[in-house]
């Protein structure tokens, strides 16, 4: 049991932590006020050894649903996009800047509701615990969320998608978030976009046989 928390999650990472270890331990969170919409906590998932490491914003309404990261659509399309660029799916942890759904209303459905500063402040040791335990070659931020939590509220990924920047954090290629794709309403518009997702996501293929060479 995980005892509430105000602003942030780093009281609740243990000394020596494991990944199994801190999945376990952020189902009790309460560092925000997030835990009371979300269903449950949604824990990053992939091998303690994956070379890549993406993260998008936060767990989307499957995802909250389903207690696992990047399963709805948008992790679908994703899905589609990192197996036409080459990337091993096996080779890649996936997790969120947020571990929680934030979400409002709307009729009958809830959609999806950008987290504030403070939630993603409170949030972040997780990631940062994630981050140090699998220790991937490449970080690939999904979206301008995680672009900027992770190298800064300047970075823009309209000027620097597809680019392998460093961090503290270690190598970052930073990319729009597959929902943004899925939102494109014009089948042309979108299909081009698609294309370009995968263009961004090459360097990371060829990092990879790189590093297997
Ligand atoms: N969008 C995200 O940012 N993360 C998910 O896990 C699903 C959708
Ligand atoms: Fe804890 Fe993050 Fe959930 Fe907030 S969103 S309660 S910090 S796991």
């Amino acid at each position: 049991m995980a005892k509430r928390e105000t602003g942030t999650a780093a009281a609740l990472i243990p000394p020596k932590p494991t990944l199994p270890m801190l999945r376990e331990i952020a189902r009790g969170c309460q560092a925000c006020d997030l835990y009371k919409t979300g269903t449950q906590t949604v824990f990053g998932e992939g091998g303690p050894r994956a070379r890549v490491f993406m993260v998008g914003e936060q767990p989307g309404n499957d995802e909250d649903l389903a207690g696992k990261p990047f399963v709805g659509p948008a992790g679908k399309l994703l899905d589609r996009a990192l197996d036409r660029a080459g990337v091993d799916r096996r080779q890649v942890y996936v997790t969120n800047v947020v571990k929680h759904f934030k979400w409002e209303p709307k009729g009958k459905r809830r959609i999806h509701a950008k987290p504030s500063a403070g939630e993603i402040r409170a949030c972040l040791p997780w990631l940062e615990a994630e981050l140090s335990l699998v220790k991937p070659d490449v970080i690939v931020a999904l979206g301008a969320t995680a672009a900027q939590t992770l190298l800064g509220r300047a970075f823009r990924v309209s000027q620097q998608r597809g680019q392998l920047v460093s961090s503290p954090y270690g190598m970052v290629l930073a990319t729009v978030h597959p929902s943004s794709i899925l939102r494109v309403p014009d089948d042309e518009a979108r299909h081009a976009e698609m294309d370009r997702l995968v263009t961004d996501l090459k360097p990371v293929a060829a990092y990879l046989r790189r590093a297997a060479a």
